[in-house]
């Protein structure tokens, strides 16, 4: 799926900033039909969660309704039109001037609908009806009432139009989708290119690559609908977390000696394999150090903002980590396309968190769930920082958790042979998702959950069940998850739970037995920041503080730990970029 992009073919305007909104709370939107418009309405931030941006119903969780008029362009002429959300939380439909262009269910990953025939020239009225009720039958699914919202899962719920919505214009006829795979051979990066097309016969397609002071042009008759075409780069400068190198791959395509579509992306040129118990990045053991993290803020909840994505990018690259986990679900294009420029690795995951293999949901989990990689994969599938895929986060086991994911594997390794994919896991030793991935990814909080208070207990039974997951399986393992929740200021001697220095003396301790264990190629600490869960007994103004840096990003003591023992110790660490 080509993100929109501007050049002589092809337009988008952004169409963030303020709506007109309402709430739905007797669900009498589409009886009333406000499809085609509606007078009581009050003003929205778009892109950002509805829930904080009000003194009122945060907990709300719809329905509600967005609408907007916009004018189209007055030179977008012969066009395809489309219009494309980059992420509504959880269920929409959308209609333009009165008509239902389409719905879609599930948060974070991006839809979008051809309104070539439906936009007029002057006033388009867009309205979006969005609905975050939790259910069951959802990915992620409602829990139990042991929280409130009742998630089934450790986050706030946000629900709105999460990121920005863009009105693209594309020839009617030209790109459809581009595929990058790249390989190494010695010292020639070799990048195979997929084209598909509109069926253009006997047109062509010009690629052009240029960085690093090349340029290689290759040209190829279109006969069918998609076009491979391998590119061989001599000398490459290979892309990794040190050196990210990006070079510019330009794809035209001509018909009658006219250019009439064009679209450039960004390159990497790197490989990523497992071999025996090692992550290999072009060929190289990698070590992962980083997190588990939200997207979460104050105000805007799940919202997409541009400075404080800048933001965690400086912490990240300031505490020396190299890598995060997208938990618990898909984070914005503009995260994946920096984290390309940035350098940083990444394990990419659907939004299937708490699932529970209930009977009666089962079927449909696993249809949303190959809906989500489907999605995915077509969204991220060009990103060198993208390492490993992840199908979930912490699944409840059962014997039905084995078909279900081997069914979701099979699917994600047709769509993507070339990267390895996990299952985030907490279940013991004998799970049946451990047989089935490339990478085990393990979630512990001994020393938190269970041993409260005594890590070095704790330290001792993770070292011994990560000896007998490695016996059993004898893959590489990464531990996911580990962490203490910490109230910023709360001091305690000797280190008591909550305090700064339990959560120091928890990470340290962990990471010494990371250290000391061969086949554990990566450390992922919960979690970058605190962030906004629903309210319960165990989260404390409704907040897990488990992160390394507040809600607004202000470093605990475990920050300046992590710094010590991440940038410093491993001076190999890029710096400032
Ligand atoms: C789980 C889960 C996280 C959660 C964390 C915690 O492992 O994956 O989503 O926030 O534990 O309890 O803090």
């Amino acid at each position: 799926m080509l993100y929109p992009q501007r050049n002589k073919y092809r337009h988008f305007v952004d169409l963030s900033g303020f709506w007109d909104f309402r709430f739905d709370p007797d669900d009498k939107g589409i009886g009333e039909n406000w499809t085609t418009g509606f007078n009581i309405s009050r003003p929205i931030a778009v892109p950002a969660s509805w829930n904080d941006q009000f003194a009122d119903d945060r907990d709300f969780l719809g329905p509600a309704w967005y609408q907007l008029k916009f004018k189209k362009p007055s030179d977008w002429k012969k066009k395809k039109i489309i219009i494309r959300f980059g992420s509504v939380n959880y269920l929409s439909e959308v209609w333009l001037n009165g008509e239902l262009v389409g719905q879609h269910e599930g948060g974070h990953l991006p839809f979008e609908y051809d309104i070539s025939n439906k936009i007029v020239l002057e006033d388009n009225l867009l309205v979006v009806r969005v609905d975050g009720r939790l259910s069951e039958e959802h990915v992620p699914p409602k829990g139990r009432p042991m929280n409130y919202p009742q998630t089934n899962f450790d986050f706030y719920p946000f629900c709105g139009i999460h990121r920005p919505v863009l009105l693209y214009a594309i020839p009617t006829e030209g790109l459809r989708d581009i595929t990058v795979r790249t390989s190494i051979i010695e010292t020639t990066g070799i990048i195979k290119v997929s084209i598909e097309t509109d069926s253009l016969k006997g047109a062509y397609v010009n690629l052009s690559l240029k960085g690093f002071g090349k340029e290689l042009n290759y040209t190829s008759k279109i006969d069918e609908k998609i076009q491979k075409i391998t590119l061989e780069v001599k000398n490459a400068k290979f892309w990794n977390t040190e050196t990210p190198n990006l070079y510019d791959l330009t794809v035209d395509i001509v018909k009658e000696d006219l250019i009439i579509d064009s679209y450039s992306l960004k390159v990497g040129v790197r490989t990523i394999e497992v071999k025996g118990d090692k992550l290999l990045l072009n060929g190289k053991s990698v070590y992962l150090t980083g997190f588990g993290r939200h997207e979460d803020f104050p105000i805007t909840g799940r919202g997409y903002i541009p400075a404080v994505i800048i933001k965690d990018y400086s912490l990240m690259n300031w505490i020396g980590a190299n890598s995060f986990r997208t938990s618990h679900y898909p984070y914005s294009e503009q995260m994946m396309d920096l984290a390309d420029r940035l350098g940083f690795l990444v394990i990419d995951e659907i939004p299937a968190v708490g699932l529970t293999f209930n009977k009666n949901v089962i079927a449909r989990h696993l249809e949303l769930c190959t809906q989500y990689i489907e999605e995915l994969i077509k969204r991220d599938k060009n990103h060198p920082s993208v390492i490993m895929w992840s199908l979930a986060n912490e699944p409840h086991s059962s014997l039905k958790s084995g078909e279900f994911f081997k069914a979701l594997y099979d699917k994600a390794r047709k769509l993507d042979n070339s990267r390895p994919i996990t299952i985030v896991n907490m279940m013991g030793v004998r799970d049946k998702a451990f047989e089935i991935c490339d990478v085990l990814c393990i979630n512990r909080y001994y020393g938190w959950y269970m041993q409260p208070g005594s890590v070095n207990e704790a330290c001792e039974i993770l070292s011994k069940e990560v000896d007998s997951l490695y016996e059993k399986h004898r893959k590489p393992i990464i531990i996911s998850e580990f962490g203490a929740d910490t109230i910023p200021g709360w001091h305690s001697q000797p280190p008591e739970m909550f305090s700064e220095e339990y959560q120091v003396e928890f990470i340290k301790k962990y990471i010494e037995i990371c250290r000391s264990k061969p086949y554990i190629i990566g450390e992922h600490v919960w979690n970058l920041c605190d962030f906004k869960t629903s309210q319960g007994i165990t989260r404390m103004g409704g907040i897990n503080y488990k992160g390394v840096f507040t809600r607004d990003r202000r470093p605990k003591m475990a920050a300046h730990l992590l710094r010590k023992l991440w940038k410093f110790q491993n001076p190999k660490f890029k710096y400032s970029y």
